[in-house]
C-alpha cells in the first residue's frame, strides 16, 4: 500500500484498504472526518457506533500518513514524563492520562478479540535503562512520577536487550500491535455500521453556512453538521500552528545473524532516545529499532540518520540484514499534551486533534475517546485537559518561541546563490535543492528516472520555504509540516494548494 514517502515501512505489504463503494457525497452528514489515518477511522468507528452518520474524507488511502510509518508502541510511559505533566498540569492530569492509556491499550485488545481482528495485538513489558549516572537520576525521578501516576513499575537487573547500563525499569501493561491490521479492520467495522469512506478525495475548502459546514472536495460538495481534522495539523492558518511543530522520525527494520531478538519494548535515556521492539510478519521475526529525530527540514542530509541508527543498533545486535528504512513526521505540542477538541476561532463545530508527539497509537484512540464524547453528549472524557484553547504558561512554552523564531528564518529562505539552472538539470537522481534564480525561488529534483521538477518552494500555507526530504524525496515545510510531492502536490497539510509548477526549460531559453 501506499504512504507519504519513498521509503517502505514494513507494515506496507499489505494491499490499499478498498472501502464500500458509495452513491454520492450530495447527503447530509452528522459527522465528516477529514483525514483516514488511525484518528480518523477510531474516531468514525466510535461515533458511528453512537448512531451519528458519518463520512471518512481521504486525500490517498487509509493509513497513508504516519499512521503507514509509526513503530507501533502501544505505552501508558509518555513521551511527556509524567514529571513534567503534574508540574504543568496537576497530578490528577497525570493520573488520567496514564488511565486512559492504559484504557487505550485495553481497548484495542477488547476490539481484536470481539471482531476476530488478526492484528498480532500483545501485552508486553517496557524496559527503560540508564548509562550515566544523570540518567540513573532522571530515571529515577521517571520512576517516582510514573509510581504517583498510578503506572505498575519495578527495578529490575535485566533488560532484553545486550547493553550496559546503571539501572533500569519495567512497565508492565504495555502492548504492540501492527498498526494497518488493525487500521484496516476498524475501517471494515465502521463500514458495517453503516459509516461511509471516500478516498481519493481532497478537501479544497470548508466553511459556516448557517451553523452546518459546506466542503467543498475534488469529488464534490457536502454538507454536515460538525467536521473532525485528523489531519495532525489543521489547514489554514490558526493558533495551532503556532503551538505545533512538525518532527521525523527514524526506524529500521532489521533480521539478525541469531535469535537475539527482544522480548518486549525497550528504551533508552538519550535525548531523543532510542528504542527497539519485535514484530513478527508472515512468520518472520524483525526487531524495529527507531530514533535519530529531528525537527523537519533541519537535517540537510536525511539518509544520514539511518546510518546513525544503524550504527547504534550494531552495537546491541549482530544485524544480518537491514529490510526496511523508513521515517514518518509528527508534531510536538508546546506543553507536552495534545490538543483535542474545538478548534479555537472556527465555530463550535469545528474539531481538531493534534499534537501527540511520539504517543500517537495511544493518543489517536483518547482523541476518538474524546471526540466522540464531546459530540455525542457535549462532555470531555478527559476533563478539557487536552482543550486546544488551554494557554498554559509553561516552562517547556519559551522553547517554543525559540521554534517560532526558526519559523522565522524559514520564511526568509536558504538559497544556493548564483547556480546555473542548467547544471541543476544536472543533478544526481533521487536529489533535490532550491536554488534562486532571477529573482525566483525554485525547488528542483529529480527523480530516479532522471526526470527533473522544478516548483516553487513558497510553501502555499503560510510562505516559508520547503527543505528537501532526500529519504523520503518529498519537500518538507519546516514551519507547520506541509510536505509535498516532486512534483509539488500536497502529502500532508496544513497547506491545501500545490507549489507552483515552474517552466524550467522556457526559464533556460528565456535566459539564452
Ligand atoms: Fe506553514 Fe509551510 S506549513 S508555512
Amino acid at each position: 500500500m501506499k504512504r507519504d514517502g519513498q521509503n517502505t515501512s514494513l507494515w506496507q505489504h499489505l494491499k490499499n484498504y478498498e472501502p464500500v463503494q458509495i452513491a454520492g457525497l450530495d447527503s447530509f452528514y452528522d459527522v465528516v472526518i477529514v483525514g483516514g489515518g488511525m484518528t480518523g477511522v477510531v474516531t468514525a468507528f466510535m461515533l458511528q457506533q453512537t448512531g451519528k452518520q458519518c463520512l471518512i474524507v481521504e486525500a490517498y488511502n487509509l493509513g497513508f500518513g504516519t499512521t503507514g510509518g509509526t513503530t507501533a508502541h502501544l505505552n501508558t510511559m509518555m513521551d511527556t514524563p509524567y514529571s513534567t505533566i503534574t508540574k504543568n498540569f496537576g497530578i490528577e492530569a497525570s493520573r488520567r492520562i496514564a488511565q486512559g492509556a492504559s484504557d487505550v491499550i485495553s481497548f484495542i485488545k477488547d476490539q481484536s478479540e470481539k471482531f476476530n481482528i488478526d492484528c498480532e495485538f500483545e501485552y508486553t513489558s517496557a524496559f527503560l535503562f540508564s548509562q550515566t549516572s544523570e540518567e540513573t537520576e532522571q530515571l529515577q525521578e521517571l520512576y517516582n512520577a510514573s509510581r504517583d501516576a498510578g503506572l505498575a513499575l519495578e527495578y529490575v537487573n535485566q533488560i532484553p536487550i545486550s547493553a550496559s547500563f546503571e539501572k533500569a525499569i519495567r512497565i508492565g501493561g504495555q502492548g504492540k500491535f501492527h498498526p494497518l491490521k488493525y487500521l484496516f479492520a476498524m475501517a471494515r467495522e465502521y463500514e458495517n455500521l453503516g459509516g461511509h469512506i471516500m478516498i481519493n478525495c481532497k478537501v479544497d475548502n470548508a466553511q459556516q453556512v448557517d451553523g452546518e459546514v459546506h466542503i467543498s472536495t475534488t469529488e464534490g460538495e457536502i454538507r454536515t453538521k460538525n467536521i473532525i481534522y485528523a489531519t495532525h495539523i489543521p489547514p489554514g492558518i490558526n493558533l495551532l500552528h503556532l503551538r505545533c511543530a512538525p518532527w521525523r522520525s527514524y526506524a529500521l527494520a532489521l533480521k539478525l545473524e541469531n535469535d537475539a531478538y527482544p522480548d518486549g519494548l525497550v528504551y533508552d535515556l538519550k535525548d531523543p532516545y532510542y528504542y527497539y521492539r519485535t514484530h513478527v510478519v508472515d512468520g518472520e521475526k524483525y526487531v524495529i529499532a527507531g530514533g535519530e529525530d529531528h525537527k523537519t527540514g533541519e537535517e540537510e542530509n536525511t539518509d544520514k540518520p539511518f546510518l546513525k541508527l544503524r550504527a547504534h543498533a550494531e552495537r546491541i545486535f549482530k544485524i544480518k540484514q537491514v529490510s526496511h528504512e523508513w521515517s514518518s513526521q509528527y508534531f510536538e505540542s508546546a506543553d507536552g499534551l495534545p490538543y483535542i477538541g474545538i478548534l479555537p476561532g472556527n465555530g463550535d463545530n469545528v474539531y481538531v486533534a493534534t499534537g501527540f508527539g511520539g504517543n500517537g497509537m495511544i493518543y489517536s484512540h483518547m482523541a476518538a475517546m474524546e471526540l466522540a464524547s464531546k459530540i455525542e453528549l457535549n462532555e470531555s472524557a478527559f476533563y478539557n485537559l487536552f482543550a486546544p484553547s488551554r494557554v498554559k504558561p509553561v516552562a517547556a512554552f519559551d522553547n517554543f518561541v525559540d521554534h517560532n523564531k526558526d519559523v522565522v528564518k524559514h520564511f526568509l529562505g536558504k538559497f544556493f546563490g548564483s547556480e546555473k539552472l542548467e547544471a541543476l538539470a544536472g543533478i544526481a537522481p533521487g536529489e533535490g535543492r532550491v536554488v534562486k534564480f532571477e529573482g525566483h525561488s525554485i525547488a528542483v529534483s529529480k527523480d530516479l528516472h532522471g526526470k527533473v521538477y522544478a516548483v516553487s518552494s513558497v510553501c502555499t500555507h503560510m510562505g516559508c520555504h520547503v527543505s528537501w526530504n532526500s529519504t523520503e524525496a518529498s519537500w518538507d515545510c519546516p514551519c507547520h509540516g506541509a510536505r509535498y510531492s516532486m512534483s509539488g502536490r500536497v502529502l500532508t497539510g496544513p497547506a491545501t494548494e500545490n507549489l507552483q509548477t515552474v517552466e524550467l526549460t522556457s526559464m533556460i531559453e528565456a535566459k539564452h
